[in-house]
């Protein structure tokens, strides 16, 4: 057995989930073991678990079988340790999170989760002394430091899949239909699936768009005799209207910037009348159940899907009828594709060998083709959205797909 300056690691698994999870903890377990020697912890539900002591011994009967298995079997939460809800109050947990770490003899934590989960890592080496390490995973592709997440090639593949299936039925039906795709405040997610699915127009948050030049493209199509169209839209999408209020609002007030986070202030008002009808079922609850259902609310804000809205907005300007499928969680989950579950065993392997050179405080990158670390101070609190300049731009345009601009 190779030397090992790590003896024991924690592993947890934190922000939304993906598929190629379990690829990674089944890499990082069995190489940490074989190789080295080192005793791995499974931590349950993300930070939460650490904070309450909750794991699992992960040894090679815990992770046999698990490399084509979708989700996480240590459970996933996006939680924050300095920031948690415990009963009705947010508390800072760090302390607990420390203790769990120290009670267990951990030499360092491991964590596999986006920006979100890199940023709660770092503050738990700063804060709370601990090493930490992170491997990057989202279906978004939005995490700055590594060319590549694991999640993100499956997710590419349902999304195209799906908008294969969605041209089909276009096409007999002679309409058009807005598809509503992950990703996020970026618009890999979109654009890839957008660009490998032939959408006619790929609406992504990093190009605000002109509803009336998206009109116009979709009347161009039909006066060529192309009577169906699909426009792929990026959940985090918005128009150049948007775009402006949303950049005001930032500089004005930090509370309108969360509540206008998702760019879907504006869909909310069509809600109005579901909303009197919400509140009205509300008002017959005991105080006590609404102002829990409130704290629940304000710890996880229910998403409305945007495509409706444009859909909606399209139809009115063009006349084509139009349809809406908003993919959700359906890009999350299932098995992991070939290229992830290579990638995630590329990372899981790399981060135990670094774990035994008693390398912490890093990320394991995916860089030109290699697993490599990089510093956490480097890389947390920055974001990676599609560069205006990127080639799947570029090329999409050549080939006339519309971006709205
Ligand atoms: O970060 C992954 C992701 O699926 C995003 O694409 C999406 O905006 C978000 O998570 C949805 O989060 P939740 O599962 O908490 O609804």
């Amino acid at each position: 057995m190779a030397k090992s300056k790590t003896r024991c690691i924690g592993l947890l698994t934190s922000g939304g989930d993906c598929p190629g999870l379990n690829a990674v903890i089944r890499a990082i377990t069995k190489v940490a073991i074989h190789e080295y020697g080192i005793k791995v912890i499974g931590i349950q539900d993300g930070f939460r678990g650490l904070v309450e002591n909750r794991t699992i011994p992960l040894d090679e009967a815990a992770v046999s079988g698990i490399l084509t298995r979708g989700g996480t079997i240590l459970g996933a939460s996006r939680d924050k340790p300095h920031s948690m809800p415990v009963g009705d109050q947010l508390l800072d947990m760090t302390g607990a999170a420390v203790e769990t770490y120290q009670k267990n003899k951990m030499d360092c934590l491991v964590c596999l989760g986006g920006g979100g989960t890199g940023k709660n890592a770092f503050r738990l080496n700063q804060k709370g002394g601990l090493n930490v390490m992170t491997l990057p995973k989202t279906i978004d592709n939005d995490v700055f430091g590594t060319d590549i997440t694991f999640g993100y090639d499956t997710a590419v593949g349902i999304a195209t899949e799906a908008i294969d299936r969605l041209h089909t039925t276009a096409t007999s039906h002679h309409r058009m239909i807005v598809c509503e795709i992950m990703g996020h405040r970026a618009g890999w997610l979109a654009l890839q699936s957008g660009l490998a699915g032939g959408a006619d127009v790929v609406l992504i948050p990093e190009i605000p768009y002109d509803l009336q030049r998206i009109a116009e493209y979709l009347l161009e199509r039909r006066n060529h005799g192309k009577r169906f169209s699909i426009v792929a839209v990026a959940e985090g999408a918005r128009s150049v209207r948007e775009a402006l209020e949303q950049a005001e609002k930032k500089a004005k007030d930090k509370k309108a910037k969360e509540a206008i986070k998702y760019g879907k202030n504006a869909a909310l008002d069509d809600l109005k009348t579901e909303r009197e009808a919400v509140d009205a079922i509300r008002a017959d609850l005991p105080l006590k159940v609404r102002k829990m259902h409130d704290e629940i609310m304000a710890y996880h804000a229910v998403q409305e899907p945007m495509a409706s809205r444009l859909a909606r907005q399209l139809q009115e300007l063009t006349g084509v009828e139009a349809r809406v499928t908003s993919l959700g969680h359906v890009q999350r989950g299932g098995i992991p594709s070939a290229f992830d579950r290579a990638l995630c065993t590329l990372l899981g392997a790399k981060a135990a060998d670094l774990l035994a050179e008693g390398t912490y405080n890093v990320m394991v990158a995916y860089r030109n083709g290699a697993c490599v670390p990089v510093p956490l101070k480097d890389v947390v609190g920055q974001r990676k959205p599609v560069p205006l300049d990127h080639p799947m731009i570029g090329t999409a345009r050549k080939i006339d797909t519309c971006f709205g601009d």
